[in-house]
C-alpha cells in the first residue's frame, strides 16, 4: 500500500489528498500541520488520515514522513527551508519528496534533501473536486515507476500535465492562478448583474450555473473561439456584449495576468533560493 506524508496540510494540501483519496481509498495518508486547533479541524474533513501538529508533538513532520513512500510539502513557500531543513534527516533515500510551493526551485529543495528524489507540481485548488489541473515535473533522480505511481495518485485529483520545470511559472500563469481568473469574471458578472435591477442570489446562482454550463461545453468541444463564434449571431446581444470586452483588451489583460504571475513565480524562486542558500 502507499504510503503519502502531507507535510503542512492547509488548502491545497487538503485539495489535492481529497482528490487522491477519492479515486483510490487504498492509501495511507499521514497529514500535519503546525496549529493543534487546524489538525483538529483537518481531522474532521479527513477522516481517514492520521493527523498530527507541531504544536503538540515538535517531531510530528519527522514521524509523519519516516518510511513514507511520497512526501508531500504543502508549507508556504517562506516555510519551506526550515520545514524541509528540520525533516530531512527522518527521510529514507527512496522517499520522493513533491513540493507544491510556488517558486521554490527543485535546484534548492536538493540543497535542503541532497539524498532524495524531488518532483515539483503546480496543482490548483479545484483539485479537490478531482477537477484540478496539476502540472508534473520530476527531476532527473525520481524513478520511472516512482513518476508512474504519482501520476496515477494525482489523476485522481484532476488533469496530470507532463511539464519541464522551466514551464512551471508559465503554467502558474494560466491555470494555478487562472482559477482564480474566472472566479474574478464570475464576480463581476454578478456585479453587473445587480446593476441590471437582478437581485445579488439570484444574479450569483444564474452565473454559476452559465460558469458550470460554459466549462462542461468546453470540456466537450475544446475550442473555446468556435464555442463563442457558435453563439455570436450577428446584430445580437450576445456578440455586443463581447465586443465591449474586446474593446476593453480582454486579450491583452489576459496576457498581462499571465505575465505578471509567472514573473512574480520566477521572483519568488530567487527570493526562496537567497532564504534557502543564505
Ligand atoms: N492555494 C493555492 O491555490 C495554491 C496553488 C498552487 C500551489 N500552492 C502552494 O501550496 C502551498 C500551501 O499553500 P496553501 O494555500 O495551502 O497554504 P495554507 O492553507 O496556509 O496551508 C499551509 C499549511 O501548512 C501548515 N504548516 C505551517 N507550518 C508548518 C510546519 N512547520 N509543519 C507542518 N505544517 C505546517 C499550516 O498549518 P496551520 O493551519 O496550523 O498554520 C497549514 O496547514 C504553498 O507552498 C503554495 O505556494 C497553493
Amino acid at each position: 500500500m502507499t504510503t503519502i506524508a502531507s507535510i503542512g496540510t492547509g488548502n491545497m494540501g487538503t485539495a489535492l489528498i481529497q482528490g487522491i483519496l477519492s479515486a483510490d481509498e487504498n492509501i495511507t495518508v499521514r497529514a500535519t500541520t503546525n496549529s493543534a486547533a487546524s489538525a483538529k479541524r483537518l481531522a474532521g474533513e479527513m477522516p481517514q488520515a492520521t493527523v498530527t501538529s507541531v504544536e503538540e508533538d515538535a517531531d510530528a513532520n519527522a514521524t509523519a514522513a519516516t518510511g513514507a513512500d511520497f512526501v508531500f510539502l504543502g508549507v508556504k513557500p517562506w516555510m519551506m527551508a526550515d520545514a524541509l531543513r528540520a525533516l530531512a534527516p527522518a527521510l529514507e533515500p527512496t522517499t520522493v519528496l513533491v513540493s507544491m510551493a510556488a517558486g521554490v526551485a527543485s535546484a534548492d529543495l536538493a540543497q535542503l534533501a541532497p539524498q532524495n528524489p524531488i518532483v515539483r507540481i503546480m496543482p490548483n485548488t479545484p483539485s479537490s473536486i478531482g477537477h484540478g489541473v496539476i502540472a508534473l515535473a520530476p527531476d532527473a533522480e525520481v524513478a520511472a515507476d516512482s513518476v508512474e505511481t504519482l501520476r496515477s495518485l494525482l489523476s485522481g485529483a484532476g488533469l496530470v500535465v507532463d511539464l519541464d520545470e522551466s514551464q512551471i511559472p508559465a503554467m502558474t500563469g494560466i491555470s494555478g492562478s487562472g482559477v482564480a481568473y474566472f472566479f474574478l469574471l464570475a464576480e463581476a458578472m454578478i456585479a453587473a448583474g445587480v446593476k441590471q435591477g437582478l437581485s445579488e442570489d439570484a444574479a450569483r446562482q444564474m452565473v454559476v450555473a452559465t460558469a458550470d454550463g460554459a466549462g462542461r461545453l468546453l470540456t466537450r468541444k475544446p475550442d473555446p473561439a468556435a464555442q463563442r463564434k457558435a453563439v455570436s449571431s450577428k446584430g445580437g446581444t450576445t456578440l455586443a456584449g463581447l465586443q465591449e470586452f474586446i474593446d476593453a483588451g480582454i486579450f491583452d489583460i489576459a496576457e498581462a495576468a499571465a505575465q505578471a504571475a509567472a514573473d512574480r513565480s520566477l521572483e519568488m524562486e530567487r527570493e526562496n533560493s537567497e532564504v534557502i542558500n543564505g
